[in-house]
């Protein structure tokens, strides 16, 4: 079985990858454009994790990971359609995971051009080359900012999703109408995964765990958005892969309610109050946090919390790891990595 991982040097690309090669019977490629939205390094050192170094990394060449002989990996941008196309035609791939995206509601404010690039255009080449390509199922990553400020709580996927509030949410939003455009015209399968704030080793530092994190150790303030009135779901990493990893051979077909789509939250379904956040943060850490109140920020949301009751019926899931015990095994990362 052959799996493309996009964004693999990306926190959630390179989490779905070392799950993956934990099975035999998979030949993995990654490829990324290792784009500059946040410190190249910490992508570097990813892959590095993976078998992958940095100064073999080419975009026409396979690199090979010198742990894992059945994992490659390439720098390519999806939004460069030959190149994606050359790769498809290359490997034939059973299954497309894709997970690069210019990630971030904040940035998307002043960089709207970045999103439209790689989450439009790149995921209009991903579409097409899945569909040349006759690829049995592309699972691809939405994101809950689709719920837009719903009030009803927790979000499910019956919910309106019309109103998005900023525009990385309007471009998922986009991924899942081109997406369904294509399993109904193409029978292309294929599943959006609605993600809820993810957290954990080897994360994002544009969110709020090692951002929170890094100014209480360094005795800085931490910017609390609306005075500390948000809730986010956080979802441990391994539990986001294990949903996504689950709903791969689930490939929808024409019997399913809307032929060859679908689209799953992912999440813990148990929103945390930032300000119980930064608590079990400063726990953790074993220090406090000084908290600088400020208002509400544009784009962003007041609480996101999932209903995963469609996909426990349909793959069993069920979120193992709590914010109490996810946000130590952070820290112990965090210690390791970010404070060397
Ligand atoms: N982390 C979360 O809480 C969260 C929540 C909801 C949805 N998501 C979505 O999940 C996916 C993965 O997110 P992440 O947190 O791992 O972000 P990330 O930024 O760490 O990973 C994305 C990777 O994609 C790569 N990339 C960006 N544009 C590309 C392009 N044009 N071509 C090739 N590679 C490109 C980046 O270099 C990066 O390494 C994204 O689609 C994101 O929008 C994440």
């Amino acid at each position: 079985m052959r799996i493309l991982v996009t964004g693999s040097a990306g926190f959630i690309g390179f989490h779905l990858v070392k799950k993956l090669l934990l099975r035999d019977d998979t030949e993995i490629v990654g490829i990324d454009n290792i784009s500059s939205y946040y410190d190249v390094n910490l992508k570097y050192a990813r892959l590095q994790e993976s078998g992958i170094s940095k100064d073999d990394i080419s975009p026409d060449k396979a690199t090979v990971s010198s742990l894992h002989p059945n994992y490659c990996f390439y720098q390519i941008d999806i939004s460069d359609y030959e190149r994606l196309y050359r790769l498809f035609s290359e490997y034939n791939f059973d299954y497309v995971i894709n997970m690069a995206a210019q990630a971030g509601v904040r940035y998307s404010i002043d960089h709207p051009g970045e999103y439209i690039q790689s989450n439009v255009v790149g995921f209009m080449n991903i579409l097409e080359c899945c569909r040349h390509h006759k690829v049995k199922h592309l699972v691809y990553a939405s994101s809950s900012s689709v719920y837009g400020n719903s009030k009803q709580v927790p979000f499910s996927e019956q919910d309106n999703t019309d109103y998005p509030a900023s525009l990385y949410a309007a471009t998922k939003k986009s991924n899942e109408l081109l997406a369904h455009s294509y399993s109904h015209l193409f029978q292309l399968p294929s599943t959006g995964v609605r993600l809820f704030t993810v957290y954990g080793p080897w994360g994002r530092p544009d969110m709020a765990p090692i951002l929170f994190a890094k100014a209480i150790y360094e005795d800085q303030p931490i910017r609390v958005f609306n005075h500390g009135d948000l809730s986010r779901d956080f979802t441990y990493i391994d539990d986001i892969v294990n949903g996504i990893i689950g709903l791969l051979p689930q490939a929808p077909g024409k019997k399913t309610e809307h032929p060859y789509y679908q689209v799953f939250n992912i999440g813990n379904s148990k929103p945390v109050h930032l300000m119980d956040f930064i608590a079990i943060l400063e726990q953790s850490i074993g220090k406090k946090a000084v908290c600088q109140m400020l208002p509400m920020q544009a784009g962003d949301l007041h609480i996101t919390y999932a209903d995963t009751s469609r996909l426990q019926e349909y793959i069993q899931y069920a979120p193992k790891v709590s914010i109490q015990e996810g946000i130590p095994l952070f820290i112990d990362w965090f210690n390791d990595y970010m404070m060397k």
